[in-house]
C-alpha cells in the first residue's frame, strides 16, 4: 500500500514537472472558416491550400505544435456567420481562427473574436472596420483593407487622364467601401464619379446595369467583383461591346484566379492589387513552384494571403514557444516582424493590417502582369482604430 502511494506520488510529480512540455506539444487547434461553396468557393479553396502549404513546409508544425484543423464552410452568408464562428469557438474550442473571404461574414467573426478573446487571422476579407473601429490585439489580417486596393485604383485612373467614371459593384460592405475609397482617390486627382451602380450580393444579372453604363457614356468604369461573379461580369462587359469604348478598371479581384474562365474577354484590363503573376522574385518563384507541385494549380492572390496567414501565425507562435495564450508577446512579435511574403516583404500597421506595395497590373494571356508599383508601402488609414 505504502509502495503504491509512493509510486502514485512520483507519477503525479513527474506529470506536474512535465506540465509545460505536455502543453507545448498538444496540437494547436486551428479553426478554418472559409467559403467552400458559392461564388467565392474558389477563393476559399486557394486560401486553404496556401495556408496548408506553408504548414507542410514547416513539417506540419508551427511554433513547435502540430496543427489540427476544424473546418466550417461559411457559404459567404453573413446571416449564418455568428452561429458558424461560435461552433469553432464554443464547440471545437479552437486556439485560433483563420477566416474569411466575405467582409460581412468577417465583421461577425471579428465581433465574436473580440468578445471571446479568440485569436483571429483574416486571410482575405477587406472590411475596413476589422482594422478600424473593431481593431484588437488578438485580430490580424494577412491580406488588405478594402480602402487599400480601391484607393490606389482611383489615383491611377485620375493619373491616366480619366475624368468621368461610373462605378459598379455588389451592394455589401466590401463593394460600398471600395467604391468610397476609389472615389476618394479619383476625386483627389480631379475625377468625378457620375453614378454609383450596384446589385445585391451575389447576383449576376448585369444586363440592365450595362445598358445604363452605355447610356451614361462615362470615360471609364470602376468595378469590384470577385470569384464566379467576376468571371461573369467581365465576360458580359465584353459581350456587350463596352470594352471597345469604355475601359474597365478595378481592384485586382476582378481578374485574379479568374483568367482561365474569362479568356479573351479580360485581355488588357488594368487592375491594382498587392500581388501579380509576374513578380519574378526568387521568393515568389519558389512559392509558385511549390504551389503548382502541391496542387497542380496556378496560385493567385488568395493562395498568397492564406500562405502568409500561416507565416504570421508561425512568427507569433515561435515567439511564445507555442503558447498562444501569451497574447501580448505574440502580438509584439508580429508588430515588429517583416513578413517574407511572395508578394514582397511587408510589415503590419499598428492596427495589424499589411503595409504593402500596390501594383498596377495588366492582363496578358493567362497572367496579371506587373506594369509598375502604383503606390509604394501603402498603409490603410485605420480610421477609428483605438489600440
Ligand atoms: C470582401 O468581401 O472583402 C472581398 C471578397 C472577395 C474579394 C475581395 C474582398
Amino acid at each position: 500500500m505504502n509502495r503504491r502511494n509512493t509510486l502514485a506520488a512520483l507519477l503525479a510529480s513527474a506529470l506536474l514537472a512535465a506540465g509545460p512540455a505536455v502543453h507545448a506539444q498538444a496540437k494547436l487547434k486551428v479553426g478554418v472558416m472559409l467559403p467552400f461553396t458559392g461564388t467565392f468557393a474558389a477563393l476559399g479553396t486557394a486560401i486553404d491550400n496556401g495556408f496548408k502549404l506553408y504548414v507542410q513546409e514547416q513539417g506540419g508544425r508551427l511554433g513547435g505544435r502540430e496543427i489540427e484543423y476544424f473546418v466550417v464552410d461559411d457559404e459567404s452568408d453573413p446571416a449564418k456567420a455568428t452561429d458558424n464562428v461560435n461552433k469553432l469557438i464554443n464547440r471545437d474550442k479552437v486556439d485560433v481562427i483563420v477566416g474569411t473571404v466575405h467582409s460581412g461574414v468577417a465583421m461577425a467573426m471579428a465581433k465574436a473574436a473580440r468578445d471571446s478573446n479568440t485569436m483571429l487571422m483574416v486571410p482575405n476579407a477587406g472590411a475596413d472596420a476589422v482594422t478600424g473601429p473593431m481593431c484588437a490585439p488578438n485580430i490580424f489580417r494577412s491580406s488588405f483593407s478594402n480602402w487599400q486596393s480601391a484607393y490606389a485604383m482611383g489615383v491611377v485612373m485620375a493619373k491616366r487622364g480619366h475624368k468621368r467614371a461610373v462605378s459598379l459593384t455588389w451592394k455589401y460592405a466590401a463593394g460600398d467601401e471600395m467604391v468610397a475609397a476609389f472615389k476618394e482617390g479619383f476625386e483627389k486627382g480631379g475625377g468625378q464619379v457620375l453614378k454609383q451602380l450596384n446589385l445585391p450580393f451575389p447576383n449576376v444579372e448585369f444586363q440592365a446595369l450595362l445598358t445604363d453604363i452605355a447610356a451614361t457614356k462615362p470615360d471609364s468604369v470602376f468595378s469590384f467583383f470577385a470569384g464566379g461573379g467576376a468571371v461573369k461580369f467581365v465576360k458580359d462587359y465584353a459581350a456587350a461591346g463596352l470594352n471597345k469604348t469604355i475601359p474597365l478598371y478595378g481592384p485586382g479581384f476582378l481578374t485574379d484566379g479568374t483568367l482561365e474562365a474569362q479568356g479573351d474577354s479580360a485581355q488588357g484590363i488594368l487592375t491594382t492589387l498587392h500581388y501579380a503573376d509576374s513578380l519574378g522574385t526568387p521568393r515568389d518563384n519558389a512559392f509558385r513552384l511549390a504551389y503548382v507541385k502541391a496542387y497542380k494549380l496556378q496560385p493567385d492572390v488568395y493562395a498568397v494571403q492564406g500562405y502568409d496567414a500561416a507565416q504570421m501565425l508561425g512568427i507569433g507562435l515561435a515567439a511564445v514557444k507555442g503558447d498562444i495564450t501569451k497574447r501580448a508577446e505574440f502580438a509584439a512579435a508580429l508588430e515588429k516582424a517583416k513578413i517574407d511574403s511572395p508578394r514582397g516583404a511587408f510589415t503590419l500597421s499598428k492596427a495589424h493590417n499589411p503595409v504593402q506595395d500596390i501594383y498596377l497590373r495588366k492582363v496578358e494571356g493567362k497572367q496579371n502582369k506587373v506594369v509598375e508599383v502604383a503606390i509604394k508601402a501603402l498603409a490603410d488609414p485605420a480610421r477609428g482604430c483605438k489600440m
